[in-house]
């Protein structure tokens, strides 16, 4: 049990890409706050190791394999889950995927459609099912990730880029077609995050494809995207449950169709 404060205890929190580094971590805030959890993801191994990781906390932990691109999976995954647990009160509507790095004109059309299915289509997907279920219980707290690239689009990322801009409007368009039923739709936009893996790829991807405003070299690069940061360092993991929390929290009962830079200032 922990020792915190447990304004979410009662209330049951969906996250999808729950097995990855940001729905982990958020998912393992919303439990140290009291939420019982439902974890979605479409790897099963990655899937039972965030479980585990989980276990600590006093809360009910639900997993479900599932891909969000595929909208009859996810339709019935959410029944089943809204069955199981009786409630869905909050909803993180986080996974996605990256994708390639070319610039436009050579950008693998495979992947920029796989990037939409999934980032796209698949926010949808989870927001259209699981906001059916909240509108029955006139409740319900819907964040969904999109990035700083959905809000400035950042070279060699055509189909990244474009897929998070869309899921700025469609926080923007679910926002105005749910106030009337006591549900708030926000979004966060983290920017370069790190340590380890999840920041040298994008320095690497960056320095592989090669653009006139980063250089070839990885090393380089990295000194050239913390020159873009006014806080002068990239983003903890750590620095985004709490952003979370805060939009599903009532601090922020006026807030809706919000979209919240977790970004250094850029
Ligand atoms: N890490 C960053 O720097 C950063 C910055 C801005 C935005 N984001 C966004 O944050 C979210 C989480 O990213 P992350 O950094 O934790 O990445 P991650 O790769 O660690 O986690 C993403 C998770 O989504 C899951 N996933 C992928 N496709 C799926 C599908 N079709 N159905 C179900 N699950 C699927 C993956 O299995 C993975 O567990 C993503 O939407 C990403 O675009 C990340």
């Amino acid at each position: 049990m922990s020792g915190f404060p447990q304004p979410f205890s009662g209330k049951v929190a969906l996250v999808t890409g729950a097995a990855g580094n940001i729905g982990l971590a958020t998912a393992n805030r919303l439990a140290t706050m009291g939420a019982d959890l439902v974890l979605l993801d479409l790897d099963p191994e990655k899937l039972e190791q965030a479980r585990a990781a989980l276990g600590e906390h006093d809360v009910r932990i639900h997993v479900h394999t599932c891909d969000v691109a595929d909208s009859a999976q996810v339709h019935e995954v959410i029944d089943r889950v809204a069955a199981e647990t009786g409630q869905i009160d909050f909803l993180f509507n986080n996974a996605g995927y990256q994708g390639a790095f070319a610039p436009v004109q050579d950008y693998p059309e495979a992947d920029f459609t796989r990037v939409m299915h999934i980032n796209v289509c698949g926010a949808f997907h989870v927001l259209k099912h699981v906001s059916r279920h909240m509108v029955a219980r006139r409740y319900g707290r819907i964040v969904n990730t999109a990035s700083m690239a959905g809000v400035q689009g950042p070279p060699n990322m055509a189909a990244y880029g474009a897929s998070k801009f869309a899921i700025i409007g469609l926080t923007e368009v679910a926002a105005k077609d749910l106030a009337p039923y006591n549900i708030r739709v926000n979004a966060i936009s983290p920017a370069f995050m790190g340590p380890g893996m999840m920041w040298d790829r994008q320095v690497a991807l960056q320095a592989r494809a090669g653009s006139q405003y980063f250089s070839s070299n990885p090393d380089e690069v990295a000194r050239q995207m913390i020159g873009s940061i006014p806080m002068r360092r990239y983003g903890n993991i750590e620095e985004i449950p709490g952003v979370v929390a805060f939009l599903f929290g009532d601090d922020s009962s006026y807030m809706t169709g919000v979209n919240l830079p977790i970004s250094g200032g850029i």
